[in-house]
């Protein structure tokens, strides 16, 4: 399994707050099968978390020796998680900021509680730019919870949707997984902090396994993720809206 979204790169954002913490939760996602992982550090324009692309490099190049050294045989990426902002496109061209292990892929997360309109518009400039869009946890966004139907507007666009393992784990018949039913999803990534979001996909994906079966959740957790470190391009035109009876009996 590949992961393309966590926080383990220790002491840049709210992740990982040590070497230790990153390592053992690395140590663990080695044992259940994890082989590859994209660390994406928080990046938000005029916050704390604004650690630039230069920095963040030597960071990482750091702690994948470490890893080595300490017998982690999982291949590690470098990327961020990028807050939208008017000025990524501008902080894209001038390499302060990452895309997905070098590829033209970047991950892109929103407020939680609302949704400007001059989004859409920042990220049709960003794959005017080249950019290949990829929407971290909708599933978590207030918007999407009261209507995931808002993800069409996404869909409509071609941009790609990860979901985050642990929405998945919460309960049987949940949003995230109802998302996953109706084709809307084409990643699902761990998105680890700490002990409390580990690094961990194994769970999830039989859970999705059970539900969309074990061809199509190869998609979601592998086939779909080395796509994005290859730079290939991934099309998701099979999803289908989510009938308005379901989605009132998830809130
Ligand atoms: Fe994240």
């Amino acid at each position: 399994m590949i992961d393309i979204h966590n926080h383990v790169l220790y002491g840049i954002d709210d992740g990982c707050i040590d070497y230790q913490v990153s390592l053992e939760l690395i140590k663990q996602a080695e044992a259940e099968g994890i082989n590859k992982i994209i660390l994406t550090p928080h990046y938000l324009k005029g916050s704390m978390y604004n650690l630039e692309s230069d920095e963040l490099k030597v960071r990482f190049d750091h702690f994948k020796k470490h890893l080595r050294s300490d017998g982690v045989n999982i291949e590690v990426y470098c990327g961020n998680e990028l807050f939208i902002h008017y000025q990524l496109d501008e902080l894209l061209t001038d390499h302060k900021v990452m895309t997905l292990a070098d590829s033209n892929y970047i991950l892109v997360e929103f407020a939680f509680f609302d949704y400007p309109n001059e989004n859409d518009e920042i990220l049709y400039n960003l794959t005017l730019a080249g950019y290949k869009i990829i929407i971290a946890h909708p599933e978590r966004y207030k918007y999407v919870k009261k209507d995931p139907n808002f993800c069409l507007r996404w869909l409509d666009k071609g941009y790609l949707l990860q979901v985050n393992q642990q929405s998945i784990l919460s309960s049987v018949n949940n949003l995230a997984m109802r998302m996953i039913k109706n084709g809307f999803v084409s990643f699902v990534a761990s998105d680890a902090h700490n002990y409390q979001r580990p690094l961990s996909l194994k769970r999830a994906l039989s859970l999705v396994e059970n539900v969309i079966g074990e061809k199509e959740a190869e998609k979601l957790f592998i086939t779909n993720p080395q796509k994005v470190i290859d730079d290939e391009l991934i099309i998701n035109d099979s999803y289908t809206p989510i009938k308005k009876g379901i989605f009132e009996r998830l809130l």
